[in-house]
């Protein structure tokens, strides 16, 4: 019984997509790292553990972002009136050139996953930059945090700044001394294998990259059709390949492992076909896509044909690492969509898009996301009582207000695999 605990309060969690499990002042059980079940009344054989009561707060999964620039944290917010490859060139190439240097990597990094934590988001999957030391450092980081993450060191040896060009030897070699020495180091932070996108990786760094995640069995991300001039860069790049997606799928880079792309704004239907056929995820990044005026992704045609989808904040082509924010974004994306479909593309209703910010994006970390029994128990304390409430409200319209009007203030608690985790120190 020892590790045996339970947590009272307003529980909301999305089993299956578009619908809550609620339970008003019920129990959520924990058994170390894992949930045990949810229950509207303690059942008679745990009546003598330790029970933690929240009153009238809402305890929810914690979120889930799977697609973030850790070193362009110290970007935020800057050159946002651009496209995707001049904001590259103008701001992104030149503050990632800096994460050689130590001491300004461990100034941002700390105050990247501080600030994680602080919105609420227990689980992330990140891309660092090309240097391997520092991306270690991000990967300590993390771990000391508590919170979970895959973290990528980023390959790039062609189309790229000086300072951000590798050897395509010298990217393997790096990447292997990571995976070695970083695949077994920690129990919830692993390394990800991370071509930053077809762009900037030749095809000997692409295929040497597919034959290490095969290698060593690590899950792969990257970036895929998020803007016209990226989709035509590759088309002259590569001729061969019918689409931009099957030269990913040509290097061994393509759901051969659990892999993650980000954004997909423009997939046409045949890498839609192999998406849901590789299960690859999209990691659907609607800040960021208004942001470098990218589109909107056809995030509900996706789904329908079965293409797993998380969401993402991409800080810093998104301007928040809030995944509440992300969340009326993706709401606001649907919308207009469904517009610009002639009505086809039905929106995405609030609990579909809590489900993609927990459950959804939480199965690229296997059971994560959700308080099923035998989930890994990552939530948050929610205390909405500050928000401008005037009439009584259901838990759902409860959460609903707190989605869009609440903010970071309004977390109290953050857990991760059964434990609370504390504020990240920052150096
Ligand atoms: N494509 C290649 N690199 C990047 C990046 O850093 N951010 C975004 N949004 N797209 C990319
Ligand atoms: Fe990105």
């Amino acid at each position: 019984m020892e590790n045996l605990y339970a947590l009272k309060g307003n529980i909301i969690f999305a089993k299956e997509f578009g619908k809550y499990e609620i339970l008003e002042k019920g129990y959520v059980v924990v058994e170390g790292k894992l949930v045990k079940g949810t229950f509207e009344e303690l059942p008679k054989e745990f009546s003598n553990i330790k029970v933690i009561d929240y009153e009238d707060k809402i305890i929810i999964p914690g979120f889930v972002d799977i697609h973030v620039h850790a070193p362009q944290y110290a970007n935020l917010g800057l050159g946002l009136d651009k496209e995707l490859m001049p904001w590259l060139e103008a701001y992104t190439f030149p503050e990632e050139a800096k994460y050689f240097d130590m001491d300004y990597s461990r100034k941002v990094y700390s105050s990247f996953v501080k600030d994680l934590w602080k919105f609420g988001t227990t689980r992330a999957c990140v891309f660092a930059t090309i240097h391997k030391n520092s991306t270690k450092l991000l990967m300590d980081i993390f771990d000391e945090s508590g919170l979970g993450a895959y973290i990528g060191k980023v390959n790039m040896d062609r189309n790229s700044p000086k300072e951000l060009t590798e050897k395509c030897e010298e990217s393997l070699i790096d990447t292997e001394e990571i995976l070695k020495e970083y695949g077994s180091k920690y129990e919830r932070v692993k390394p990800i294998i991370t071509p930053r996108f077809v762009v900037s990786c030749c095809p000997e760094l692409m295929k040497g990259l597919g034959y290490l995640a095969k290698k060593y069995n690590v899950p792969v991300q990257s970036h895929l059709s998020e803007n016209a001039g990226e989709i035509n860069f590759v088309k002259e790049l590569h001729p061969e390949c019918k689409n931009y997606a099957s030269v990913y799928d040509c290097m061994g880079l393509f759901g051969e492992v659990p892999t993650i792309m980000a954004h997909c704004v423009l997939v046409d239907e045949n890498e839609i076909e192999l998406m849901a056929r590789k299960k690859v995820f999209v990691a659907h990044s609607p800040t960021s896509n208004f942001n470098l005026s990218s589109g909107i992704a056809p995030v509900r045609r996706l789904i329908t044909r079965g293409v797993p989808v998380g969401l993402a904040s991409d800080v810093g082509g998104g301007h928040t690492l809030s995944m509440t924010k992300v969340i009326v974004n993706s709401a606001q994306a649907s919308n207009i969509k469904w517009v610009e479909t002639y009505r086809v593309d039905k929106p995405l209703n609030t609990s579909e898009l809590f489900y993609l910010a927990t459950k959804g994006g939480g199965a690229f970390f296997g059971k994560v996301g959700s308080f099923e029994e035998g989930y890994e128990f990552d939530a948050l304390v929610v205390d909405d009582s500050s928000l401008t409430i005037f009439k009584d409200l259901s838990l759902a319209e409860r959460l609903q207000k707190f989605i869009y009007t609440g903010d970071d203030r309004n977390i109290k608690v953050r857990y991760v695999a059964g434990k609370e985790i504390d504020e990240p120190k920052c150096y």
